[in-house]
């Protein structure tokens, strides 16, 4: 690799975070072009790539381009109208929240032509992507966690039993999306019904978890094999819960406090379950993971983790890493070095099979 590695910047995507993902890779961007040669690649929603010209990401415009899943071609960015080899970048970037970027699906992509990528990998982002799945992990790793329960399909039955397993008031959460688009705190029986219908119309798999009055923490941890965790930050959403409004609304008064005004076993508590939780997952390179930190007993739950958080240069991610001492373009620089590091490892594994 050059002194200066070139990483192509993959931002936008197909999900309901494309503005968001906007907004970081702006960011992102601007960071990596310290030490880095950048390359802007946007997604636009309907899914086509285009390499931008220049090292700051547009909302629209480029080459269209794409990638071929095939590791002979070293990870080259061609031209979509005719295949002409345009730039090979030395590492991939997605910067991509949400369904196809966050998931797993776009990390299938690049693991299949070979290039390093930052961040998980394709079980890690997928199991972190789905609600269900991330808590049955947690729960084989004996993370504390609120209770729940989830539902494949609108059946009244098993909803009354959960409703009765559960009790008043829940939370009802489409399985696979983020940003609390279609999370919704459910407080009567009635308010039931309209917040599933809600949720499926969102996916087919949703959760149902118990309501806790608690503060809510975050932890940023950064490494592969050795995760460390930063300080932790505390978020004070404006309103009755984190929404969508209360996360990216102009007028938001949401607060984050960082570092958390909480005691050092408080602390601990959370930077350690934090990295449990990467663990349980197995991320690579970066994750948010949230807690719930509840105000009668003081009991730190799990809420979820995040393998490609907010990452904009005000986002609570880069900024614990900040108030931890790491600042934001050396941030961004081990990220690079931890792709390279975990894709140098995964090259030397073995692929055949013989005595
Ligand atoms: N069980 C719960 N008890 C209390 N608040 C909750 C609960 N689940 C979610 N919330 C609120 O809803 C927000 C969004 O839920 P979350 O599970 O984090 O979804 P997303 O992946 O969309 O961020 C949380 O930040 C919190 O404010
Ligand atoms: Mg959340």
């Amino acid at each position: 690799m050059s002194p200066r590695p070139r990483v192509a910047v993959l931002f936008g995507g197909r999900s309901g975070e494309h503005e968001v993902s906007l907004r970081s890779a702006a960011s992102v961007a601007g960071g990596l072009a310290q030490h880095h040669d950048v390359l802007c690649v946007l997604i636009e929603k309907a899914g086509r790539w285009r390499l931008q010209s220049g090292p700051e990401p547009r909302p629209s415009g480029g080459e269209p381009v794409f990638l071929a899943p095939d590791p002979t071609d070293r990870g080259a960015l061609r031209r979509f109208a005719d295949a002409a080899s345009l730039v090979r970048p030395d590492v991939y970037f997605p910067v991509l929240h949400g369904p196809y970027g966050e998931d797993g699906t776009v990390q299938g992509l690049l693991d299949l032509a070979a290039v390093p990528y930052v961040g998980a990998g394709v079980a890690a982002s997928a199991a972190a992507m789905d609600k269900a799945m991330m808590k049955a992990l947690f729960e084989r790793a004996g993370l504390p966690q609120v209770s729940h329960r989830v539902l494949f399909s609108r059946d009244p039955a098993k909803e009354r039993t959960v409703l009765d397993e559960l009790g008043l008031p829940v939370f009802v959460k489409p399985a696979n999306l983020g940003s609390s688009v279609a999370v919704s705190r459910v407080p009567t029986t009635d308010a039931f019904d309209a917040a599933l219908d809600q949720a499926f119309a969102y996916d087919h798999k949703v959760v149902v978890e118990q309501a806790v009055d608690a503060r809510e923490v975050e932890v940023s941890i950064l490494g592969n094999d050795a995760p460390e965790a930063s300080v932790p930050g505390e978020i004070v959403p404006d309103r009755e819960f984190y929404d969508y409004d209360s996360k990216y609304a102009p007028d938001s008064s949401t607060d984050l406090l960082i570092p958390a005004p909480l005691d050092d076993a408080a602390t601990e508590e959370i930077r350690r379950l934090g990295v449990a939780a990467f663990r349980a997952v197995d991320a690579s390179g970066l994750a948010r993971v949230d807690f719930f930190l509840e105000r009668s007993s003081g009991r730190v739950l799990v809420n979820e983790i995040n393998t490609m958080p907010g990452f904009t240069d005000i986002s609570m991610y880069p900024r614990l890493w900040e108030a931890s001492g790491l600042p934001y373009p050396e941030l961004l620089a081990r990220l690079v070095t931890l792709a390279t590091e975990r894709h140098a490892r995964r090259a030397r594994l073995r692929t055949d099979y013989g005595p």
